[in-house]
């Protein structure tokens, strides 16, 4: 216990002369900004999330103002953060806080877990951070800490609940929002994936790893698991005014509601660009592109073969809408159809 109580006081002195300064860090956290920036920084880094963050809050300065915004210009701003789905549930969910709760976040975690897009560790980090309610705060720089620190024996994707015990163990009463602040900061700083800095670290101490002189063996590693491969095509439909064939993504799954050209599924085995030129009618003369569109997913790798093809007129599949090359760029575009715009545009359309 003692030792426990040594590990907040320690680590939370030093964040008070180490911390990181950040836009979103300020001496009374306002809730929503505490929310945007969490959301943000899910699976971003910091680095990046500043601008966003500023772009944001300078836009929208209220959770009121941001559920009155179009989903449209919600996710245009968001465009390059990734993981749309998020920027789908930061919308709803400050409808909800506007219509449902008046504007005014709810305060504790139960309440919060309600909001769309808000798990565990988004509702623990919103309580502790911008309520100062005790909350146990487990992200993947606090994973890395505790496995170190406690020289957990297994990968962390296998101790989560052990690890998340470690955490509750040595979260303090008091002060638990700097607390799990003061853990980022340190897995940030100091306690890093690679080559962490153990004799600058004001809990090296306290660290079973570095007591072992074993920081290196933890956390464990997981025995890897290959990343497939898998392959579709897309049709570049072009018509005589220069429009191309767009198309709305079903609104669950991958890049979910985003616009696209139009896709065949991802599958196992290559797409024979037949499959794709299924999808129009036999008359209408094609060009395969040799050059295909590579983009890596969390769980797998992409290949697609961009088809073109020109159309007098008849819009060629059945959903969907025609618009101008130039026009391209201003819509919300994914990554990987950044890719696609710029080898199916040949650079006339790529997006910025
Ligand atoms: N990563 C996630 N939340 C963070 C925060 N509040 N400060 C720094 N890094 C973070």
């Amino acid at each position: 216990m003692t030792q426990q109580l040594n590990f907040a006081t320690a680590l939370l002195a030093w964040y008070d002369t180490h911390q990181r300064v950040l836009p979103w860090r300020t001496a009374s956290p306002d809730p929503y900004k505490v929310w945007l920036s969490e959301t943000m920084l899910q699976q971003t880094t910091v680095a990046t999330v500043k601008g966003y963050f500023e772009k944001f809050t300078t836009r929208w300065k209220t959770v009121k103002d941001l559920a009155d915004a179009p989903l449209d210009d919600v996710l245009h701003a968001w465009q390059g953060l990734g993981y749309y789905a998020r920027a789908r549930n930061l919308h709803k969910t400050a409808k909800m806080v506007a219509e449902q709760y008046g504007g005014v976040f709810p305060d504790t975690e139960e309440e919060l877990r309600k909001l769309a897009g808000i798990g565990a560790y988004t509702a623990a980090a919103i309580a502790s951070i911008a309520f100062n309610q005790r909350a146990v705060v487990v992200d993947s720089n606090v994973e890395r800490i505790i496995a170190r620190v406690f020289a957990v024996e297994k990968p962390v994707s296998q101790a989560k609940k052990q690890i998340w015990a470690l955490t509750d163990s040595i979260t303090p009463q008091q002060r638990a929002g700097d607390f799990a602040q003061s853990m980022m900061d340190l897995g940030s700083l100091i306690c890093t994936a690679r080559a962490p800095k153990c004799l600058m670290c004001p809990v090296n101490s306290l660290c079973a790893a570095f007591g072992q002189h074993a920081v290196e063996q933890y956390p464990v590693k997981p025995v890897k698991q290959p990343r497939p491969t898998r392959y579709g095509a897309v049709l570049w439909v072009e018509n005589e005014k220069q429009e191309v064939w767009i198309r709305k993504r079903p609104p669950t799954g991958l890049l979910g509601g985003l616009m696209e050209i139009p896709s065949t599924d991802w599958l196992a085995t290559p797409v024979e660009s037949n499959a794709a030129l299924g999808l129009l009618p036999s008359s209408v003369m094609t060009e395969i592109l040799n050059k295909p569109v590579t983009h890596t997913f969390t769980h797998f790798h992409l290949v697609l073969t961009i088809v073109k093809a020109t159309v007098a007129g008849v819009p060629p599949l059945e959903s969907g809408e025609w618009l101008a090359v130039e026009a391209l760029p201003q819509k919300a575009w994914s990554t990987l159809m950044k890719k696609v715009l710029g080898v199916g545009g040949c650079r006339r359309a790529s997006a910025h």
